[in-house]
């Protein structure tokens, strides 16, 4: 599936009457590069969990390409192109690394775990593990070459380089960047490792408490101290 564009019209969401997002709008065009910001608690998460249609939305419009998602069940969302690797990693803990990924490739042929093994060599030299038996950076690795398997149009990720090392992070990133290069994907990216999600981003959104406080390039962004310290609590980005 090519990328295709996300379109966020005004959207209010939260979780049974507790109220979290309030009129967020924004959008992604066909392979773009979105990086969400913000401090703890500041709604991130609660934004991709809604894209994906996981959370209760008071009003607003969600697009996928020409479809209109709103009102649409995370499955079907799924169906139109949408990849969510969650901040909670879901790794099926019974089934070995490699059966985790078959899962992830749907209807793709199973040669093409390949580039899961190319992207994470890591896994290939535990794909006989089980998922329960996976570090944590590990069973990350795990989450997001699964979801990256299935080709969504629109991949969604909620702080991929949490507990990673370094090097690791390094390597993602890149490959993140090539997917999105290859316009094979818009991809939306939430991460407290502001500069690298900066160096990674071709636009920028800050939450503050699930408001939209800042919108623009990664270059103004990293040149507006007043609202880098503000916003992220960071005294400046090098
Ligand atoms: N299931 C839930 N039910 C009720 N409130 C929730 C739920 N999940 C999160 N919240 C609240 O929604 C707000 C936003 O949380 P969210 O997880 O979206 O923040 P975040 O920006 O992703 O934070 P972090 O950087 O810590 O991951 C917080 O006040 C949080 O307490
Ligand atoms: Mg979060």
């Amino acid at each position: 599936m090519p990328a295709t564009p996300l379109e966020v019209e005004n959207l209010s969401a939260g979780y049974g009457p507790t109220r979290v997002l309030e009129d967020i709008s924004f959008s992604v065009p066909s392979g773009a590069r979105l990086a969400v910001l913000g401090r703890n608690g500041m709604g991130k998460t609660t934004l991709l969990a809604t894209l994906a249609g996981q959370t209760k939305r008071y009003d607003g419009r969600i697009r996928i390409g020409d479809t209109d998602v709103t009102g649409m069940p995370s499955a079907s969302r799924a169906r139109k192109g949408l990849g969510f690797v969650p901040q909670a990693r879901c790794v099926f803990p019974t089934l070995t690394v490699e059966e985790n990924l078959f899962v992830g490739l749907k209807d793709r042929p199973k040669a093409a775990l390949q580039e899961a093994y190319d992207m994470f060599p890591r896994l290939h030299e535990r794909r006989r593990n089980l998922g329960s038996q996976l570090s944590g950076g590990e069973q990350q690795m795990l989450s997001t070459a699964r979801s990256i398997l299935g080709r969504p149009s629109i991949l969604l990720l909620d702080e991929p380089l949490e507990g990673l090392a370094p090097v690791i992070c390094e390597e993602l990133m890149k490959a993140f960047a090539e997917l999105a290069k290859t316009g094979d994907m818009t991809i939306v990216l939430v991460e407290q490792r502001i500069q690298s999600a900066l160096d990674f981003a071709d636009q920028v959104i800050v939450l503050e408490r699930g408001r939209v406080a800042w919108a623009g390039t990664p270059q103004a962004l990293s040149s507006d101290h007043d609202a880098v310290e503000r916003l992220l609590g960071v005294g400046g980005l090098h």
